[in-house]
Parts: C-alpha cells; structure tokens; sequence
C-alpha cells in the first residue's frame, strides 16, 4: 500500500488535473477477498487527495481482467452491496464515480486499445505461467521433470531453465501488450510472489509443490492416474 500510494501522489504530481476519465486496470483480479480491495485503495487516496487539493475529481472507468472462464457473474452480482457499503463509510455524498466493466482474457495478450490505460495494478498474477513450458510438454522428447509438478530439487538443470524461458516470455509479453495500452505519464503497479533466495528448488518456493507432486507419485502408484497426466 505505500507503494501504490506513493505512486499515486507522484501521478497526481506531475499533472495539475488528472483526466476528466480516468482508466485504471486490474490484471488477475479474483474475486476474493474482494474483486474491487486495490481498486477502491486507488479511487479513494485519489477522491481525498483532489478534496485536500481542491482539484475536481475524476469519474473512473475500472477494467477487471481474469482469465475468459472465469466467473464474472458473481463479481457483478456483488456490486450493488460494494457500492452500497462505501456509501455507509463514506456518507451519501461521497462521489467516486466508477463504472465498472470485465475485461475477460489472458494478461499476457493485447486486451485494450491503444493508449487507453492511465493506471494498471496487478498483484500475485504475474508469477503465474501462461503454459506448462513447452520443452517439458514436447510430445517427440518431452524434457523429464520425474516425480515433480514443478521445480524441485531433483529437477534437472535444463527443466528450471525451461520454466525461466516461459517466465521471461510470459513476462515479456504482458510489459509488450501494456507499453502499448497505457498512455505516455501513465503508472503501473506490479506486485509478486518473490523469494529470499537466488536458489529456485529451495524449500521456500518448491515444498508446497513437492508435496502434491509426491501426493500425486502415490495415486500413479496405485493405478489411479497416469504418469503421463
Ligand atoms: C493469486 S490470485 C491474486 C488475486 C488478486 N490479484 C490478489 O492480489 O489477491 C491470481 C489470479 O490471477 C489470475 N490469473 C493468472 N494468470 C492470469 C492470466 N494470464 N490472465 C488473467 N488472469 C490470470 C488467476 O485466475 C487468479 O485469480
């Protein structure tokens, strides 16, 4: 949150106005706690720092993305009771004006039009893999990863370098789509899932994965699955 709100004061800044329509998107957005938690961060630093500046406030258009399956329904079905809430903490006068609207849709792709976006947030989704990397899926010479879900330990060399090469693509890819969708002085807010050290298969990253892949090893020996799965 310091962060994001040391962002904000510096948008707000470099400009005397912000845009009468201001865009803020969020990548990966899920639903819980709450589809709109960053977002409501965002639209209410920014409605009490125009009240404390005398500025006039934006009205904000707010674009959630998820991937296309996911269910939007009960995002929407939720709006009604979030709007009514920050009425209640706020007071009936309280204005952020926010249209809201999903945007469904890898995050890696082209997703808005060009130089349309004045803020973009995304927290915890980027370190997730648009694909299984395609060297360990090869159906010719798949690369072996055995007994593992992801890296760990026993993977080889060539298997984290593999799931690096799909990350720095993957990667790539999102700033790609993002450098053309925001606008010039636009902000971006990118929050991970790190860790402490440079080492890849550490207990750290790989033990929550090295539990299924074992709990999955179990029901492949018992007949129950197939290896290959
Ligand atoms: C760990 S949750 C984070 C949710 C929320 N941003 C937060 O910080 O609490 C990651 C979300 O990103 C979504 N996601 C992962 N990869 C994505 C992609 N390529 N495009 C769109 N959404 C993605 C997942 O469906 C999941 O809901």
């Amino acid at each position: 949150m310091p962060l994001l709100h040391q962002v904000l004061l510096d948008l707000m800044s470099c400009s005397k106005n912000l845009p009468e329509s201001f865009t803020i998107a969020d990548f990966g957005c899920s639903s819980r706690p709450h589809p709109l938690l960053t977002v409501t961060e965002i639209t209410s630093f920014i409605y009490k720092r125009c009240h404390e500046l005398g500025r006039s406030l934006p009205e904000f258009w707010v674009y959630l993305n998820e991937f296309s399956g996911y269910d939007f329904n009960t995002v929407f079905k939720s709006l009604p009771d979030y709007h009514a809430k920050l009425k209640e903490e706020n007071g009936p006068d309280f204005r952020p004006l926010l249209y809201i609207s999903a945007v469904p849709g890898p995050c890696h792709e082209r997703l808005f039009p060009s130089k349309s976006l004045h803020f973009v947030h995304s927290s915890s989704t980027l370190n997730w893999l648009s694909q299984v990397p395609a060297e360990l899926s090869d159906k010719e010479n798949p690369l072996i990863n055995k007994g593992n879900v992801f890296i760990s330990k026993t993977s080889p060399p060539e298997v984290i370098k593999a799931y690096r090469t799909q990350f720095q693509r993957d990667f790539a890819s999102f700033l790609e789509s993002r450098s053309k969708e925001v606008v010039p002085g636009g902000r971006m807010v990118l929050t991970f899932r790190g860790r402490t050290t440079p080492d890849p298969s550490s207990d750290e990253t790989c033990q929550l994965w090295d539990y299924l892949g074992q709990a999955f090893q179990d029901l492949i020996e018992k007949g129950l699955i197939e290896e290959e799965k």
